[in-house]
């Protein structure tokens, strides 16, 4: 069951071959989704022959594959991790009761849009970085791009077989749309708007995938709780990907601290002026940087109050974070959680019924798991001695949904009038300064072994390789 099957056209641990229907149809999306990596996957990257690590299988040693292969040539395919013929749904009204293999008619369209919501978010993140190969800091880093892009992909595929197996004429119909919606594009834009917005420069894509690769991780979670068989299934394996996204965003950040904190050392300086000319970024625009992907990534959770996550919980779709480990009722009637709201110019709590305040849940142990990293961050300033501190912001700073998304509030969590905002915004959130000062360090730097300027080298290569192992042969 777990060893997965490469002798395939598209390699499966589902038995695709007993299902004629459902295989032919995934053979005609697959020339589809070629199609649209080499319109939209990693530009420039076509002939490269690059250092990936593969899944063999769906247990912890399958993933010990590394080889050079071409990207296109990548196996994507479809792994779900093995079943549990008796599991039984531990949460919402069908607590106790076996866990669906069908989708149950009534939940079809919540079911539908759940998945297609998760399956968006892939392809987009892929199209959302396809630029950044022209500028890698490295041979190493330019490889985990390539990495994370597909493993995107696969999870794009992971998703597309769900809506296939599923649901039909309109899963399909799901499928083709998924590979029509562009990041950032007018009129067929990406569901999410953290998904819309451009990874332009490196910094960037580290803070996006230690932020909102994490919020995947999070969303994965939950998803992975459902009393719908298949999709737990699936996000579990897709969680093993995850976690080397979130790697490459904070070990991305750390290096980054570590260079400047370097240079800050040599110069015995702190004034941004001076490390700018010295060609590392400043502190203070790092912590601005995390401020701005801290806060758009929050919004992703969703509306502080919202129907839809009480439905998608009762009704078993969608679990906790951690479900399992949870020492209550698993349906939460009666309960009640505090969310955040501006009253009068201050921001005051209220209490509401908990099943309505999930997304607020959830986004809370976002919270409490991202908070971890970035103390990980200031070990690394403070070993340089470096009187310091990054702070993730307050969660009702620079909201754009829910209760929060009308007020201004300073990343204290002081509300703040237009004007102060105004004033103010340029010291909390990237300036267009900023921005371009940052995108100036960019330039692409390929030899093995060699790193940009700004970024101090990993401590240890993929796989156990040396830091300057040819990760990439360029065609
Ligand atoms: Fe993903
Ligand atoms: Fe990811």
């Amino acid at each position: 069951m777990s060893t997965i099957n490469y002798s395939e056209k598209i390699p499966n641990n589902v038995n695709l071959d007993e299902d004629r229907t459902l295989k032919r149809a995934l053979e005609q999306w697959q020339p589809n989704f070629l199609s649209w990596w080499d319109d939209m996957g990693p530009e420039g990257s076509t002939g490269n022959d690059v250092y990936l690590r593969t899944a063999v299988s769906v247990d912890p040693q399958g993933w010990a594959q590394f080889g050079h292969v071409k990207m296109r040539d990548y196996r994507w395919g479809i792994f779900l991790n093995p079943g549990d013929a008796d599991r039984e749904i531990h949460f919402g009204d069908h607590l106790g009761e076996k866990a669906w293999q069908d989708v149950p008619g009534e939940y079809r369209a919540n079911l539908r849009r759940i998945i297609v919501t998760q399956g968006d978010t892939e392809p987009a993140s892929v199209e959302q970085q396809r630029h950044l190969g022209l500028t890698a800091p490295s041979m190493y880093d330019l490889r985990n791009l390539y990495q994370i892009n597909v493993e995107e992909g696969r999870h794009l595929w992971a998703m597309v077989y769900l809506l296939h197996k599923h649901f039909g004429r309109d899963g399909r119909e799901e499928g083709e749309a998924l590979l029509e919606r562009r990041s950032g594009q007018q009129d067929n834009p990406r569901i999410l708007q953290a998904f819309n917005e451009p990874t332009p420069d490196w910094l960037s894509f580290f803070m996006f995938t230690y932020f909102t690769d994490r919020d995947g991780k999070f969303q994965l979670c939950a998803l992975a709780e459902s009393s719908f068989d298949p999709l737990a299934r699936t996000t579990k394996f897709m969680l093993t990907e995850e976690a080397h996204h979130m790697f490459v965003g904070e070990s991305g950040v750390s290096r980054v601290i570590n260079r400047t904190c370097q240079v800050m050392n040599e110069l015995k300086t702190d004034d941004v002026k001076k490390l700018r000319e010295a060609g590392v970024i400043d502190l203070p625009t790092l912590q601005r940087y995390l401020n701005f992907h801290f806060s758009v990534t929050i919004d992703l959770f969703g509306a502080d109050e919202s129907s839809n996550a009480a439905t998608f919980y009762s009704t078993g779709l969608k679990g906790r974070f951690e479900e399992g480990k949870r020492v209550d009722d698993h349906q939460l009637r009666g309960q009640t959680y505090r969310v955040l709201q501006a009253k009068d110019g201050q921001l005051v709590e209220k209490e509401v019924p908990m099943l309505n305040a999930l997304n607020e849940v959830l986004r809370d142990d976002y919270i409490k798991d991202s908070v971890a990293g970035v103390e990980r961050w200031n070990k690394v300033i403070e070993k340089a001695g470096i009187p310091f501190r990054l702070k993730t912001p307050h969660k009702a700073f620079h909201r754009n949904i829910g209760a929060l998304a009308g007020v201004k509030v300073s990343p204290e969590g002081q509300v703040v009038s237009e004007a102060e905002w105004a004033a103010r915004h340029n010291e909390w959130l990237p300036s267009t300064a900023d921005r371009a000062f940052v995108q100036s360090l960019m330039g692409r730097v390929t030899d093995a072994g060699k790193f940009a300027n700004w970024i101090a080298p990993p401590v240890m290569g993929i796989n156990r390789q040396p830091v300057d192992f040819e990760y990439i042969r360029f065609a």
